[in-house]
């Protein structure tokens, strides 16, 4: 399948990679721009081969937000008629496998957004993260005001929406909202050497622990923990389960057959 906005390419067979592609407007994020990302993570998704997917950018934008010359003339009946965020921006949601965000350079407004609905975000030591929107006279709208204070707290995440300034690697690393910060040239590196780990592991279970964590967000921490423990005795149906706890005991290495 060919792209116009984004590139998408296989590593080491296992490993889906997503990169935005639009250069010049520093990955802003329009409407063919999402469609086209949705599709790619959907066919990785479905895919048996592919393990992980990393979505990226290039090194001075993971995206600048939504495309600002787009939505600059549309009115209420526009992005209300067309369920505008909510058509294609959430297909992310509904992926099973992991996702890894690698975030260099700017990653404002929607780019942000689209960065936290990921599972988690390695950055590289030139990320910028801001929701900026406040100045534009809007307010973030594909799920910044909710995202961002469950992963930094709702001090940073205020002082955040509402100055529109942009925190560094380090900032968002100390704050919960990047899992760890590389050195810039050696991001892709890291986050591949991240994906082909979870690619190792059986694909059932990571996808209970991935749809597992993120009940903690969709829940009290009782129906959490019994959402928890029904999949964590579920897994002990699996063949990889028994393949696992063996290849420990018998001290050697697993080998997961997705079943
Ligand atoms: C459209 C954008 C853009 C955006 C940058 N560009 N961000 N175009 N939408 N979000 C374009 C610029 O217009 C410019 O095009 C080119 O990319 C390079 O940008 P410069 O501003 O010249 O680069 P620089 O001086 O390095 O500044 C980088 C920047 C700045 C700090 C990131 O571009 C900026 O502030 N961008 C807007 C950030 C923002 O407000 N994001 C939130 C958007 S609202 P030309 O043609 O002039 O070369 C949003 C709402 C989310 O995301 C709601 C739900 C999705």
């Amino acid at each position: 399948m060919s792209y116009e906005f984004i590139t998408t390419r296989i590593e080491a067979d296992k490993v889906g990679i997503v990169t935005l592609n639009r250069p010049k407007q520093l990955n802003a994020l329009n409407g063919e721009l999402m469609d086209e990302l949705g599709a790619a993570l959907k066919a990785f998704d479905a895919d048996p081969k592919i393990g992980c997917m990393i979505v990226t950018g290039s090194e001075k934008a993971f995206a600048a937000g939504a495309d600002i010359g787009a939505m600059a003339s549309w009115g209420f009946s526009d992005v209300y008629g067309a369920d505008y965020i909510t058509r294609n921006w959430e297909t992310i949601r509904s992926i099973r496998k992991p996702v890894i965000a690698a975030v260099s350079g700017f990653c404002l407004g929607g780019g942000c957004e689209l960065a936290m609905m990921c599972d988690f975000i390695i950055a590289a030591d030139n990320a910028r993260f801001g929701q900026p929107e406040i100045k534009l006279g809007i307010i973030p709208g594909a799920g910044g005001t909710q995202r961002l204070p469950r992963a930094v707290g709702k001090a940073k995440a205020m002082d955040l929406v509402l100055t529109g300034r942009m925190m560094n690697a380090d900032e968002a690393e100390r704050a919960g909202l990047a899992s760890r910060v590389v050195a810039v040239d050696k991001l892709m590196d890291e986050v591949l050497a991240a994906a082909l780990m979870i690619c190792d592991y059986g694909q059932l279970a990571t996808m209970a622990a991935k749809e597992s964590v993120n009940r903690a967000f969709e829940s009290g921490l009782s129906d959490g923990i019994m959402f928890e423990r029904r999949l964590f005795h579920a897994l002990f149906a699996t063949q990889d389960q028994k393949e696992g706890m063996d290849a420990f005991v018998n001290k050697r290495k697993a080998n997961f057959v997705n079943a």
